[in-house]
Parts: C-alpha cells; sequence; structure tokens
C-alpha cells in the first residue's frame, strides 16, 4: 500500500493537516515523521493515533538512510513538507537549527526523492513555505504575488527561502515533481503559546504582561490553519508541477489591533478583575522586524478554486473558544509536561 509522508506533522500547521487528511481521505495511508523538537506535540494527536490509516515516526529530516528505508518500506508516493524551525525570534538567538533543519533537512528530503522517484510524473514533493521569504512591504505596496523578488531579512526567512530555491532547482534539474506553496501568518488551535495569538490569549489568562513590540504597528495578514491545509490539500491534488502559490486571506491587521481586540473579547468570555487591555506592554522591538506582509491568493483562486471559508472574525472566535476549551493542553505545554507524553505513549 502507498503512502503520504508528512514531515513536522506533530507541530502546529502539521497536526492540523493530520487531522484534516485523514477524515478528507480515508483508507490512504499516512506516515507523520518528526523529530519532537520543542514544537513537536504528539498530545495535539492523541484522538487519531490509534486510526489504523496512521504512523508515527520519530525521527530527524536530516537522518538520510531513516528516509531511503522510510521512502521504500512505506511506499512513499506523496511527500508534504511541514518540519522546520519556524519562529523568527529564536532564529535570532539561535540560527544553527534553521541551517540544519529547514536548509539541510530539505536538501535530504529532495535528494532521497530525487533518488528514489526520479521525474516519476505520478509523484507529487509539496514544500510548505512561508510569505516572509519576500521581505516586508512598504504601506502602500501591491500584496506579494508568486513573482515577488525574495528579499528574506531574517535567519528564519533566508533559511526558508534557501530551501524554496533547492526546491525549484529540483524540478529545473532533475524534473523532480514538486509545488511550492507560501503563505501567510496562521492562528488557530494547537499553535504553540511563543507566536503572537496563543501567546497573547495565554498570558492574558494568567495576568501575565501582553508584550508588543515596538510600536505595535507592525502588519501581518492572518489565514485561519484550517484553509491553509485545504489549500495545501488542493494544491497537492490539483497543482501544476514546478508552480508556486501563494495562500492568505486578504486580512491584513496591525500587531496592537489585534492584541486589543483579543483583550476585548476575553473580556466577555472570561472576564478577569481589570480589562485585559491593561496587560499590554511595548517592548523593545524585535531585530530586523519586518513592517508589513500581505500575499496575494489571486493564483490559487482562479487557478484551482481555493477560497478561505473563515474570516477573521469567525477564525479568531474559534481559536478563543480552543484555547479556552484546552487549558489542560496549554498547561502542559507551559510546564514542559507534554515532553514526557512520548515516553509514556510509545516508550
Ligand atoms: P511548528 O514549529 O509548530 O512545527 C514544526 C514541526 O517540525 C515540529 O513538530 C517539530 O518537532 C518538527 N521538526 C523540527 N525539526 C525537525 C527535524 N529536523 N526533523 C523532523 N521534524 C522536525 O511549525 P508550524 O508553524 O506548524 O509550521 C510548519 C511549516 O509551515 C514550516 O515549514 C513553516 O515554515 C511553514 N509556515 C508556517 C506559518 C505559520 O504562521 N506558522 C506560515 C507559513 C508557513
Ligand atoms: P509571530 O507570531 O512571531 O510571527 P512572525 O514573526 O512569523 O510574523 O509574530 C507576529 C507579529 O507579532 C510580529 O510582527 C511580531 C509580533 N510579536 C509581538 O509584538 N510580541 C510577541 O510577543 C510576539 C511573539 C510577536
Amino acid at each position: 500500500m502507498s503512502s503520504i509522508l508528512v514531515t513536522g506533522g506533530a507541530g502546529f500547521i502539521g497536526s492540523n493537516f493530520v487531522r484534516h487528511w485523514l477524515a478528507q481521505h480515508p483508507g490512504e495511508r499516512l506516515v507523520n515523521l518528526d523529530a519532537l523538537t520543542y514544537a513537536g506535540n504528539l498530545e495535539s494527536l492523541a484522538d487519531i493515533e490509534a486510526s489504523p490509516d496512521y504512523r508515527f515516526v520519530h525521527g530527524d529530516i536530516c537522518d538520510r538512510e531513516l528516509l531511503e528505508r522510510l521512502f521504500l518500506d512505506e511506499q512513499v508516493e506523496q511527500v508534504v513538507h511541514f518540519a522546520a524551525e519556524s519562529h523568527v525570534d529564536r532564529s535570532i538567538t539561535g540560527p544553527d537549527a534553521f541551517i540544519r533543519t529547514n536548509v539541510e533537512g530539505t536538501f535530504a528530503l529532495l535528494d532521497t526523492a530525487r533518488k528514489l522517484w526520479g521525474a516519476n510524473p505520478e509523484r507529487r514533493f509539496l514544500h510548505v513555505s512561508t510569505d516572509e521569504v519576500y521581505g516586508s512591504l512598504g504601506p502602500d505596496e501591491p500584496a506579494f504575488t508568486e513573482t515577488h523578488p525574495y528579499r528574506p531579512n531574517s535567519p528564519y526567512s533566508a533559511s526558508k527561502a534557501a530551501s524554496d530555491h533547492l526546491v525549484r532547482a529540483y524540478h529545473e534539474t532533475y524534473g523532480l515533481p514538486v509545488l511550492t506553496t507560501n503563505c501567510s501568518n496562521n492562528y488557530g488551535p494547537w499553535q504553540f503559546p511563543e507566536k503572537l495569538i496563543p501567546l497573547v490569549i495565554l498570558n492574558a489568562l494568567e495576568g501575565k504582561p501582553l508584550p508588543v513590540y515596538g510600536d505595535g504597528r507592525n502588519i501581518r495578514d492572518w489565514l485561519y490553519v484550517e484553509d491553509h491545509c485545504r489549500g495545501i490539500d488542493t494544491v497537492l491534488e490539483q497543482g501544476a508541477p514546478g508552480e508556486v502559490y501563494n495562500i492568505g486571506g486578504h486580512n491584513e491587521w496591525t500587531n496592537i489591533d489585534i492584541v486589543q481586540r483579543i483583550c476585548d473579547r476575553l473580556d466577555e468570555l472570561a472576564p478577569g478583575e481589570r480589562p485585559y487591555r491593561e496587560l499590554i506592554t511595548f517592548v523593545k522591538d524585535r531585530p530586523g522586524h519586518d513592517r508589513r506582509y500581505a500575499i496575494d491568493s489571486g493564483k490559487i483562486q482562479r487557478d484551482l478554486g481555493w477560497t478561505p471559508a473563515h474570516d477573521f472574525e469567525t477564525g479568531l472566535e474559534a481559536t478563543l473558544r480552543w484555547y479556552l476549551d484546552h487549558r489542560d493542553w496549554c498547561d502542559r505545554i507551559r510546564s514542559g509536561e507534554y515532553r514526557d507524553y512520548y515516553r509514556r505513549q510509545y516508550g
């Protein structure tokens, strides 16, 4: 039986994608390869781990022997590659892991696929990337299209840009049937609370300061994670090999607007002693902080018929309620206890 190999399926978007895929493609085998770094959490997949279509493999995408064995044993015919170091702030304090996983790891996967698949047009290698490779936009510049020049500004975005270039080169040189998606900022259930939205929700509920970098006027274009997962599935099934698809929700907000909005809604859903806005604290800016991202998703909408199903109102509401309903999951992340789950579960 052939398989789809998902890398980084224990992370935020990967775990949402694994759940989406198993629900949409019953009877199709999915192998999830994840190194379980601090960002990987198998508790996010506890509800599906007994599925007969699913197998978890604890391993590193840089391990070429493991990759080759998995491709052969599991008859891998499709790859969806999420595994990465993904947090900009961590890339500033410790860039090494970003070069290793994002550049060398992507290279190891590509080269294994080239060796075992060649240019077989029936295979698919989908590389999940980010809008951050395009750099920062001025206030009146049009949103990023697929042909926007690459101008990465952080070690994270530079490492993702390098991986995108390798993916392109493996198509142009070896005919590997690759697809690349560049998506805007995701939010939704199971996101590790180091990223803005879950960090603000949990800090507020715990009465801690809500750190806003610089003047809080940086702009991000937010997409609900389920819409991203549907977009990836659409590109995998209908995308043309060698093509790039930008995915985004036409949903630009300044950071301060988002933080205030979360505070105001939490005042209604989980009132504290004082309004949550009082916890907002402006802190030192991030070095090299990109001012604005915005995605033009016209190509995937026109060519493949994908559109986002959630607007910010419904997506943020679902996210807030999810975090309020999953305090156990959050507490075990905050305390580090989630890291014991693998040992308890898999020995
Ligand atoms: P995440 O940090 O939540 O998860 C990354 C996962 O990869 C973790 O489970 C981790 O254990 C695993 N991993 C890390 N190094 C590994 C290695 N060497 N071998 C195997 N597994 C490894 O990340 P995320 O937010 O889910 O992002 C997933 C992908 O989507 C990344 O490639 C990221 O660049 C891209 N992306 C993210 C966003 C966003 O807003 N989060 C937006 C656009 C694109
Ligand atoms: P983040 O969620 O880290 O995503 P990215 O840097 O990949 O866009 O940050 C989103 C925005 O929020 C970004 O402009 C940085 C800002 N930010 C804060 O103001 N405070 C914080 O504590 C964090 C984590 C981010």
